[in-house]
């Protein structure tokens, strides 16, 4: 990589000095320049509550049955090896060209590609669809409508029975697994219709989702509109989209084994660990699509030089620690929410439903939380670990306590920022953190009090979301601008 001194190729770059000793603005532009050389190199009660009694045993919960509510930058000049931008790169400060300095000119005189701003707002686009399936995708599963289309085929599924014939027949498919045996037997073919078309959707929706992300992006690649270091993220984000279809068809492949016929005990629903795996999954794709889009946006903004007034708030030494922090929050969001996932997945939502309290006590007792009967071999009390993953009042437990340690960590965070001096995007970006926190709390718990109620339960998962996207804002306003 070859990193030249400023000082060696423009002797006319030389500091320039205002009243105050700064750097003045001139240099910061070009600096900006320099940033866009053409010769840099890229390196950069109901159907729940059902399920769930069939699949425990009362004796050994407190549970309290009631009934549920429902059914269900202007310092463009930077040396961009100081970039933390996703297309970070390292760039031989040179003198200029037109080409140099426009963000959308697609490519930097011979050699390096930018990122055009287009491609940004794509990539949010993209988070926004992703955002709106999740969700969907929440809704189908709390109306329990996941394991209505027993197949999966990319093409021939796209098109849902037309006729009253091929109604029957599909739903006849349906009558072959272990959901219909066990607790639909009594559904009309209306009903049927109804459950059918929330699963239909979501897929729907998803193959929509990989087809505006793969022919966009590929077009874009095709017309060298995304730096190296972009189109290898948009590159691994197609890739996982595929990955997501796949793993759905995984997911609701376990609700369908027909050995829950056999297992005593055991309820037709998807395996938590499939389930909490396509959520997490669907999380790191919206988490990719909206860094790399902010980050696009962000770059643009560098090279067009509207952050330079703000780079000497953004560079100071107290953000240091903010900055650090907000990595812990975004990550604490994430595990809180697959641990969220979990709990759906196992209906936990359906026991001990009070707050703080759990059967009258802040922890309930051991020998629940870690009962033999989860783990790999109760005669020897190995494999106690499954309780974790496996044992209802363990998941929500835990569930309980990364929340409200997530929610300590965002409060402290906001209170330590109140005595910061932070650009109006960070403060604004901090308050919404703090409320969309408060939400989300509120939301659980009124979650779990009116036992999981469809609205409130997708309402809650909309929440997880809006409180990693806040997360991810906050990380992208708060990047320092590069000298
Ligand atoms: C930072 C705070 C929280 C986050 C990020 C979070 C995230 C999540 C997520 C992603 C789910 C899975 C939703 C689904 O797949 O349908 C979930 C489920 C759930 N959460 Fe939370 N949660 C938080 C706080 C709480 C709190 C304080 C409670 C109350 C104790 C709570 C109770 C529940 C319940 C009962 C479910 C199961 C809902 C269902 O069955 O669909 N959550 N949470």
């Amino acid at each position: 990589m070859l990193t030249l001194p400023c000082t060696r190729i423009a002797p006319r770059m030389r500091p320039a000095r205002g009243p105050c000793g700064l750097i003045s603005r001139s240099l910061s532009l070009e600096r900006s320049r320099m940033a866009t050389s053409p010769i840099a190199s890229p390196a950069t009660l109901s159907p729940q509550i059902r399920r769930w009694a069939g699949g425990l045993d009362p004796l050994r919960s407190a549970v309290s049955v009631r009934p549920a509510l429902s059914f269900t930058s202007r310092l463009g000049g930077l040396p961009r090896c100081l970039s933390t931008a996703t297309d970070a790169t390292t760039a031989a400060p040179v003198a200029p060209t037109a080409a140099a300095v426009d963000p959308n000119s697609g490519t930097h005189g011979q050699a390096e590609p930018t990122t055009r701003k287009v491609v940004g707002y794509w990539l949010l686009a993209s988070a926004a669809s992703v955002f709106g399936i999740v969700v969907w995708g929440g809704v189908t599963r709390l109306t329990e409508s996941g394991l209505s289309i027993v197949e999966w085929n990319l093409i021939r599924g796209m098109k849902p029975p037309t006729s009253e014939a091929e109604w029957i027949e599909e739903f006849e498919k349906y009558k072959q697994f272990p959901e219909y045996k066990q607790l639909n037997q009594h559904m009309t073919l209306e009903e049927f219709k109804f459950i059918f078309f929330m699963e239909w959707g979501h897929r729907i929706w998803g193959r929509l989702i990989g087809l505006t992300f793969i022919l966009p992006g590929a077009y874009f690649a095709y017309k060298g509109w995304m730096s190296p270091a972009i189109r290898k993220r948009v590159a691994i984000i197609a890739g996982l989209i595929c990955f997501q279809g796949v793993l759905g068809w995984y997911m609701v492949k376990s609700g369908l084994d027909q050995a829950l016929m056999e297992k005593p005990g055991a309820v037709p629903r998807v395996s938590q660990y499939r389930l909490a795996a396509h959520l997490g999954s669907a999380f790191l794709i919206y988490t990719g699509m909206v860094a790399t889009g902010l980050s696009v946006l962000r770059q643009n903004s560098l090279r067009a030089g509207r952050l330079a007034s703000l780079a000497p708030l953004l560079n100071s030494a107290q953000l240091n620690r903010l900055r650090g922090s907000t990595h812990g929050l975004a990550m604490l969001v994430f595990i809180t929410a697959i641990s969220g996932a979990f709990v759906a997945g196992l209906d936990a939502g359906l026991l001990y439903n009070t707050f703080p309290l759990m059967g009258g006590r802040l922890v309930p007792p051991t020998e629940e939380l870690w009962d033999p009967h989860f783990a790999s071999d109760p005669a020897t009390r190995s494999g106690m670990l499954k309780n974790v993953f496996e044992n209802p009042t363990t998941v929500q437990f835990n569930h309980r306590v990364l929340a409200v340690t997530t929610f300590t960590a965002i409060t402290a965070v906001y209170l330590a920022s109140r005595r910061l001096s932070l650009p109006k995007s960070v403060r604004v970006t901090l308050h919404s953190l703090m409320g969309l926190a408060v939400v989300q709390v509120s939301l659980g718990i009124s979650t779990l009090i009116y036992l999981v109620p469809t609205e409130l339960a997708a309402a809650h998962q909309a929440g997880s979301l809006s409180l990693l996207t806040a997360t991810l804002c906050l990380m992208n306003f708060l990047k320092r601008v590069p000298k």
